[in-house]
């Protein structure tokens, strides 16, 4: 089966500054080993990206070692809305911390926010990292400033319920849902073993399954199914960290996803608890128009759909070395990728060379 290349509009790509957990070469072979062929880097890096000087800096990188097609989120700071706004023609978005993230970039005062509102014009929306009532907070602005607002990794019923009143009430909002918000359950996070284990042999407990927003409850989840037709994109948040961080003392929040998302979705598709159609508008048609991303011609993905197989952190290309989805049976397999006329992946082989990706804001 032929789908579109798919677009994944959350990515922490991690370089500038923690390429030991991944950099522009590692994510966007995983991106296409996943059959993704755009992926929209987040701006949360060290240093974060938020001002001309540092978006120079991932552009730099990502122009030598991007193997699909990309473009780069500004971080909305304290003191940078006029800045960021005249950068938004070079810039996948807007992304405003409001919760508790992993990095430097939150804006704990709301008034900060609303110069960003305020200025913001770019061809991608402002994508807020909002949760429960700061979400709410973030809808009232956008219909304030009547500016477009995409919820990232929406988790909780309450959550969806709302966005759902909002858009019916003509709010300019959309949003997005990851597998892993989708697929797991805070029911899935295995007890921390008893004592303290040497780095690296934490054994999967507790730490590992740190994220931001935190796994939710069953009924959480069951209500994200029951709201498909809510949810505009789905988005990997792939953030990778390494397995000696995740099982050492303090484990940062994150989970890869760029090489599981598709499988997963390919496998409750044979399920019958998705479409092939919703996986197209979700992964392709909506964040291509949320985003403004233009078309890429001769494009596309070969899955097998009936490839049945096991999910391995040792067979996937992210540096990060684990999977949240470790051992769990998928059905769907990528075969091949084609880039613009080229072929990118090809039997579990990266065949598109590092800078073959484009910026699509370039
Ligand atoms: O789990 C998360 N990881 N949530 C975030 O907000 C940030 C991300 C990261 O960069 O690791
Ligand atoms: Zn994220």
């Amino acid at each position: 089966m032929r789908l579109p290349g798919l677009i994944d509009p959350h990515v922490h790509v991690r370089e500038p500054g923690q390429t030991h957990k991944e950099d522009w070469d590692s994510a966007t072979q995983a991106a296409l080993a996943g059959g993704v062929t755009t992926v929209l880097a987040m701006p949360n890096t060290k240093p974060p990206i938020f001002d001309a000087a540092t978006l120079d800096l991932a552009l730099a990188a990502a122009r030598t070692k991007a193997r699909c097609d990309y473009a780069q989120y500004l971080g909305a700071g304290p003191a940078n809305a006029a800045e960021v706004a005249r950068l938004a023609p070079r810039a996948a978005g807007l992304k405003m911390y409001l919760d508790s993230t992993f990095g430097e970039l939150r804006l704990d005062e709301m008034t900060l926010w609303l110069e960003h509102f305020r200025l913001w014009r770019g061809r991608g929306p402002i994508v807020v990292h909002a949760e429960s009532r700061s979400m709410a907070a973030a809808l009232a602005c956008a219909q304030m400033f009547d500016r477009p607002v995409h919820i990232a990794h929406v988790s909780l019923r309450e959550e969806i319920l709302l966005i759902k009143e909002a858009k019916a009430r003509g709010v300019k909002v959309t949003c997005e849902v990851t597998p892993h918000h989708l697929f797991l359950t805070k029911e899935d996070i295995p007890p921390s073993p008893p004592s303290p284990l040497p780095q690296g042999e934490g054994g999967g407990g507790e730490g590992r399954f740190e994220v931001r927003p935190r796994l939710a409850s069953p009924a959480d989840v069951q209500a994200l199914w029951q709201n498909l037709d809510v949810i505009d994109c789905f988005a990997t948040d792939h953030a990778p960290h390494t397995l000696a961080e995740k099982d050492g003392e303090t484990p940062p929040p994150g989970f890869p996803g760029l090489e599981t998302m598709l499988p997963l979705f390919l496998t409750a598709i044979g399920e019958g608890r998705l479409t092939i159609n919703h996986l197209i508008q979700k992964s392709v048609v909506n964040p291509r128009k949320i985003f403004h991303l233009p078309e890429q011609p001769e494009t596309w993905v070969e899955v097998d759909e009936n490839a049945r197989w096991e999910i391995r952190a040792a067979d996937l290309r992210s540096r990060c070395g684990w999977t949240p989805f470790e051992g769990r049976q998928v059905r769907g397999r990528v075969t091949r990728v084609v880039l613009r006329g080229r072929e990118a992946f090809r039997e579990g082989l990266v065949l598109a060379g590092p800078g073959y990706g484009r910026n699509v804001r370039e």
